[in-house]
């Protein structure tokens, strides 16, 4: 019997072995609110930790859970594992707290590990029950907690990690930063040689004054001049300023160009006299989210010095536009801003730091640019400030003597005059119908931007009204809303910009935004004016002048991917390859040579790899790719282009049969 049961031991040995040494590895709990969150990203506020006993506990669908971190999207967490952890555990799911809700789509829960997708929660919506995780990561390095939306846009809703927790035999995990993204500047400096940028056809009315400048790059002196320039208007041949009127409607083809000591660039281009304005997306500047309430005349006129001399003029930047706070207000925080919003005649009065509105624009005006100036429908801008309720027409009147070419117009405290909502189209309309038609009675071109935030879909009738409409609310300094917003307009309302009139999704901004670097990586700001050139939307920078680096100026100012932008056909850019997730797809827009421009777009928070497909008849099936950024021939490709697009990327490529390469790049 001894014998047998020794003979018994000896043969289970091996098999207890490893349940003994189990029993020895420890395995222990370790909280996700252990980590360090303030490593966590998201796009609006902080996260949210519960712990047992709190007084406000963590609910979804009404379960209610002992402990757990709230957070907003846009959400990432990364971790390093060290490989020291076996399992993930967590229950997900939309918070019932539903106070601070702007608006709300379905959102998604990804675990990520070593790059490649372990969980994913499907969109979630409010009301929904949790759903469980319970996953191994063993053998894991880099684990990534995100959160991301998987419906139209943003929101500020609270997504939870209810009772999230490792299972670790290993070393603890530690929260660790996003890889960094470096500043690479992919744009090589404009040529030598004399080149004439900027768009192909340029509107304007018959009898209004006429300014163009010939954006050109090379080195300076460059020697201008026009073949066929109409009657009416003059070129000056030292700056390329062409000015004058146009008495005649009609479709004038003119040759511009442009020679200095290392070579000649010509360029065929259209003046179209007749009615229609902003022929192509409107560039320039706007103050905005530089200046706020701080803005001067001294700061504009040095935005103008600025333009002309750090290069963007010379790609098409035109326009110098003063935002919000340059009128009188009754009671703000400067004093300098407050006092009579009108004088006796019942004119609009700047404030002291305006003290001459036309020897400001007559000063943009001297160097080519042109001038853009704000107001409000209702009786106070949106900063509280003097404006046009009562006197519409008057302050046309105003704007255009003043020497104005552009007039943002903006609802703000529109429904003091109208009362509170819910208001009939014709309510909504009538302020900026009203507004357009006097800027259309002066005798200036005057750029009309619709201001509203996207209300009674401003998109179908705002042509009607104006040259470009704000599609929605402020991106704020918050902006990696950025992707989501140009996705929406691409899928919702692309097809109505055209041009004369363009669906405007707010300012460019990159580089330095009120006293502050912007929040986006240097990726995210290739993607931010990759995607607004192929939407395409008016290209106005809002950052700082003053600060402008090379890094962002060579994003600013790349003549190929600006001419996907200022492309004469207007066309938008449509959307292709998208999922749910909306994490890879490409925005493809034609272009007027036959080509198309491409973005192939990586939102996810990994690198990787997009394709673009062509379809079409044998002969079309070879096709050359160039790179816009990098202005680099790629090759010849058949049926398809792939390519590794950085997390958060756009890879901008023009796409064109061979043909037309030779025609088009050479
Ligand atoms: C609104 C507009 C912004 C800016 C401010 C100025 O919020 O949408 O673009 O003009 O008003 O107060």
């Amino acid at each position: 019997m001894k014998a047998y049961i020794l003979c018994l031991r000896l043969i289970l040995i091996p098999f207890l072995l490893p349940v003994i040494g189990a029993a020895q590895k420890t395995v222990k709990t370790f909280p996700l609110s252990s980590l360090d969150l303030s490593k966590m990203k998201q796009t609006y506020g902080v996260p949210r930790v519960y712990h047992r006993g709190d007084e406000k506990q963590m609910t979804i669908a009404k379960k209610t859970f002992g402990y757990g971190v709230g957070t907003r999207i846009k959400s990432a967490l990364w971790i390093d594992l060290a490989r020291g952890a076996d399992r993930f555990i967590a229950d997900v799911g939309v918070d019932d707290d539903t106070t601070n809700i702007v608006f709300f789509t379905k959102q998604n829960f990804k675990v990520i590990g070593d790059g490649k997708k372990l969980w994913e929660s499907g969109p979630m919506d409010l009301g929904d029950p949790s759903k469980h995780i319970d996953i191994d990561i063993r053998g894991i390095d880099t684990l990534v907690l995100t959160v991301v939306n998987a419906g139209d846009l943003s929101s500020y809703v609270q997504m939870d990690w209810a009772e999230p927790r490792f299972m670790i035999s290993g070393k603890d995990p530690v929260a660790i930063s996003a890889p960094e993204d470096k500043a690479v500047i992919l744009t090589p400096k404009p040529r030598p040689v004399a080149q004439i940028n900027g768009p192909k056809v340029y509107g304007c009315r018959p009898g209004s004054p006429f300014l163009y400048r010939i954006p050109a790059t090379g080195t300076r002196p460059i020697r201008f001049s026009a073949k066929r320039l109409p009657a009416g208007l003059t070129l000056d041949d030292q700056t390329g300023i062409i000015t004058g009127t146009l008495k005649k409607r009609g479709d004038y083809k003119v040759v511009l160009k442009a020679q200095n000591a290392a070579g000649t660039d010509t360029r065929a281009f259209t003046i179209s006299c007749g009615d229609k304005l902003a022929l192509t997306p409107p560039m320039g500047w706007n103050d905005w989210y530089t200046h706020f309430d701080n803005i001067t005349d001294q700061k504009m006129r040095k935005a103008a010095d600025l333009m002309e001399q750090n290069g963007m003029a010379d790609v098409g930047y035109q326009y110098v536009n003063i935002d919000d706070c340059w009128m009188n207000a009754t009671a703000v925080r400067h004093p300098g801003r407050v006092g009579p919003l009108r004088n006796a005649a019942g004119d609009i009065q700047p404030n002291s730091y305006f003290p001459d509105m036309k020897g400001m624009t007559d000063y943009i005006h001297a160097k080519g640019l042109k001038a853009g100036i704000y107001s409000s429908p209702g009786p106070t801008t949106c900063g509280g400030y003097g404006a046009s309720a009562g006197h519409e027409e008057q302050d046309a009147r105003q704007f255009a003597n003043w020497g104005f070419d552009f007039l943002k117009y903006d609802w703000c405290s529109y429904s003091e005059v109208i009362g509170p909502g819910p208001y009939t189209s014709e309510q909504m309309q009538k302020p900026f119908r009203d507004m357009g038609k006097y800027l259309k009675e002066q005798q200036r071109d005057i750029i009309f931007n619709l201001c509203q935030y996207g209300m009674d879909s401003v998109w179908r009738w705002g042509a009607e009204a104006g040259h470009s409409w704000r599609t929605g609310a402020d991106l704020g300094l918050d902006i990696d809303i950025f992707y989501d917003v140009a996705i929406k307009n691409a899928l919702e309302y692309g097809s109505w910009s055209k041009p004369g009139g363009w669906n405007d999704p707010d300012y460019l901004q990159i580089g330095f935004l009120s006293n502050a670097p912007c929040k986006l990586s240097p990726t995210e700001q290739y993607s931010f004016m990759s995607l607004w050139c192929l939407l395409p939307s008016p290209l106005f920078y809002s950052g700082d002048m003053e600060k402008l680096d090379d890094f962002t100026l060579n994003i600013l100012c790349n003549p190929e991917v600006i001419e996907v932008n200022q492309d004469r056909l207007g066309k938008p850019g449509i959307i292709s390859g998208i999922d749910s997730t909306k994490e890879t797809f490409v925005m493809v827009k034609e272009l007027e040579d036959g080509s198309k421009a491409v973005g192939l777009c990586n939102q996810g928070l990994f690198p990787t790899e997009v394709t673009y497909k062509w379809a079409g008849d044998k002969k079309s099936k070879r096709q050359a790719v160039r790179d816009l950024w990098r202005q680099q021939d790629k090759g010849i490709f058949q049926n398809e282009f792939t390519t590794t697009v950085p997390a958060r990327g756009v890879a901008l490529i023009k796409v064109s049969n061979q043909q037309a390469q030779l025609i088009c790049c050479h």
